[in-house]
């Protein structure tokens, strides 16, 4: 059976996993492109836009396991687009006609639409669904392969609650937001469940990996 799988997923040192005033023109709130810059560095980011050029050392080799045995994704609502785009029926995510998941993407909502099909294999399916329910038809939609955890904080907050995480991949970008959405509140003790570990590289961000012991 496959394992569900955090990503790249970038926090502060406050952790914040985002900024506040989330919009179409600030997908990151206050907190701007900050977040991801020890990723738009990485070799791994400018092959996704056809260009052979960026840094192929630690934060690269973190950044590659993105894409590996990935069937399906499971992401928010926060994540999909700006706050209201659920009041547009023509809304089709932040990504442009081909983006970049290539699999089968639950988006979860409170307010589900019909699929809608994307160039390059990606299909968005929207899921009103407590997370346990939803990880199953991931899983079942990733033929064998794993599920990728999207993002934003508080979808993965919530299946971090409820035990469903596997791995999960998280960088701590030097950058104190002091406002958004924190990804940790709740999950006290956290430390219990996951093996932890931790790996500063030069570009000054740090590599949080957690194993869940039950593996
Ligand atoms: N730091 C990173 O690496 C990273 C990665 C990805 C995204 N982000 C950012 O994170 C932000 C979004 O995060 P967020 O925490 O605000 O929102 P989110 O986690 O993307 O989505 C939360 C929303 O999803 C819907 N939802 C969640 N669970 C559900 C369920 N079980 N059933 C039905 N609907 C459910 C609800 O929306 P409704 O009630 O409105 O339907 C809920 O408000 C964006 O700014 C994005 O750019 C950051």
């Amino acid at each position: 059976m496959g394992e569900l799988r955090v990503h790249n997923f970038a926090i502060s040192l406050d952790g914040f996993g985002t900024g506040e005033g989330q919009s179409a023109d600030a997908a990151f709130g206050h907190a701007g492109e900050r977040i991801h810059d020890w990723m738009f560095a990485t070799r791994y980011w400018h092959e996704m836009g056809g260009v052979r050029r960026g840094s192929v050392g630690a934060d690269n080799a973190f950044a590659t396991m993105h894409s590996s045995g990935i069937g399906a994704e499971i992401m928010g609502a926060g994540k999909f687009g700006p706050p209201g785009w659920q009041d547009d029926p023509g809304y089709k995510g932040a990504w442009g006609p081909n983006p970049p998941f290539h699999t089968p993407v639950f988006v979860l909502t409170h307010r589900p639409r019909p699929s809608v099909e994307m160039a390059g294999g990606t299909t968005f399916h929207f899921l009103d669904a407590p997370p346990a329910e939803a990880l199953k038809i991931a899983l079942e939609a990733a033929g064998g392969q794993d599920v990728r955890l999207g993002g934003g904080p508080s979808v993965i907050r919530d299946f971090v609650a409820e035990g469903l995480v596997d791995q999960m991949h998280l960088v701590q970008v030097p950058i104190l937001l002091g406002r958004g959405v924190r990804l940790w509140d709740g999950l006290e003790a956290l430390e219990e469940a996951y093996h932890i570990e931790a790996v500063s590289t030069p570009s000054g961000v740090t590599h949080l990996t957690f194993t869940a012991k039950k593996r």
